[in-house]
C-alpha cells in the first residue's frame, strides 16, 4: 500500500472520531513507526510500505481514535530543546511550562553553581532542561509517584545528566533534605470537580495524581509553598506554575511565607501561569 493511501484512510478514521489535528497525528505516528522524520512521509507519499508497518500503524490509529495521546503512543514528547521519554505514568510536558525554563534562564547566570529542587518532577522535564542549559547546576527531583521517578531517572540517563541529578520518591510534605538556591514546581492545580470537563485525551489517559489539586485546586500548591519556604536559601529563587485563576491567593500565601514577588508571567494565551518569588 502507498503511504498516501495509508495516511488518507487513517485520517478519515480519526476525523470521524472527532480527533483534532488528525492529519498531523497520522503523519507523526507513521513516521515514528518507520523511524523517519515527519517530512519524509509527506515528501515520499508514493512510496510503498510493507504490511508489517501498516498493521502496526493501524493498531496505533485504533488507540488514537479512542483518545490516547500521541505522546503516549510513541513514548516521546519534545520539551524545550530535548525529546523526553513519556508513558502514561507521567504528565505529558506542556509548551506553557517552557515559560518557566525560559525565565530560569533569564534570572540565573550561566556560570553560577546553583542547587535546584524540582517538586513534582514527573518526567523530569523541568529539572533536566535547566541542568542541560546550566552546566554547573546540580539538582534533585522529587515525586510522590514511584512510576514517575522511574521515568525521570530514565530521562536523566538518556540526556546524560545522571551525574548532576538525583530523583527521589517522596511526598512534598515529607521531604526535608538540603537547602536550595532555586526551587521549581509545576504542581497539580486543577479543581477535582472540573477534572471531568477536560479533554478526554487528558482526563482518560493522564495520571490523576498529576492533575488533581483538591476541591479548590490549592491542596498541592499549599504544600509546595509551605515546604519550599523551609527548603529554599535566603535570596533563593522560586518558580511556581499555577492555574490561570490562582494568582491572587497564591501570591497571598507566598507573601505570608516570606517571599517577595518578583514577577508574574503570562502564558501564550495571556493567562497568568507562573509566579517568580524570592525568599527574603
Ligand atoms: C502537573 S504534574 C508536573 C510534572 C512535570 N513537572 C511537568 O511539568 O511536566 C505534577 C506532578 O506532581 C506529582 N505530585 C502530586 N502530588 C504530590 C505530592 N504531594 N508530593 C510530591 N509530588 C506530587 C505528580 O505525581 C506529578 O508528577
Amino acid at each position: 500500500m502507498i503511504i498516501e493511501n495509508i495516511l488518507n484512510q487513517a485520517y478519515q478514521k480519526l476525523n470521524n472520531s472527532n480527533i483534532k489535528n488528525a492529519n498531523f497525528d497520522c503523519e507523526i505516528l507513521l513516521s515514528n513507526i518507520i523511524n523517519k522524520k515527519r517530512e519524509y512521509v509527506i515528501l515520499n507519499s508514493k512510496k510503498i510500505l510493507g504490511k508489517k508497518y501498516v498493521n502496526i500503524f493501524n493498531g496505533l490509529i485504533e488507540r488514537r481514535k479512542k483518545g490516547e495521546p500521541v505522546a503516549y503512543l510513541i513514548n516521546e514528547k519534545e520539551f524545550w530543546k530535548e525529546k523526553f521519554y513519556v508513558d502514561n505514568s507521567v504528565l505529558i510536558p506542556r509548551p506553557d511550562t517552557e515559560l518557566l525554563i525560559e525565565n530560569v534562564m533569564k534570572y540565573t547566570h550561566r556560570d553560577s553553581k546553583l542547587r535546584v529542587l524540582d517538586i513534582g518532577t514527573g518526567s523530569g522535564c523541568i529539572l533536566l532542561s535547566i541542568l542541560n542549559e546550566r552546566k554547573n547546576f546540580t539538582g534533585i527531583g522529587i515525586d510522590i509517584s514511584k512510576k514517575s521517578i522511574k521515568v525521570s531517572k530514565y530521562n536523566a540517563k538518556k540526556l546524560k545528566l545522571h551525574n548532576r541529578s538525583k530523583f527521589y520518591i517522596s511526598d512534598v510534605d515529607n521531604f526535608l533534605i538540603g537547602k536550595y538556591d532555586l526551587v521549581v514546581s509545576n504542581p497539580p492545580y486543577i479543581e477535582n470537580t472540573i477534572l471531568k470537563y477536560l479533554d478526554r485525551d487528558v482526563v482518560d489517559y493522564e495520571p490523576k495524581l498529576a492533575l488533581k489539586g483538591g476541591h479548590d485546586g490549592f491542596s498541592e500548591i499549599t504544600k509546595v509553598i509551605n515546604r519550599t519556604s523551609n527548603l529554599i536559601k535566603k535570596n533563593g529563587l522560586f518558580f511556581l506554575e499555577i492555574g490561570h485563576r490562582q494568582k491572587k491567593k497564591t501570591i497571598e500565601m507566598l507573601q505570608l511565607k516570606g517571599f517577595y514577588i518578583k514577577k508574574v508571567l503570562k502564558d501564550y494565551s495571556k493567562n497568568d501561569r507562573c509566579i517568580i518569588g524570592t525568599k527574603i
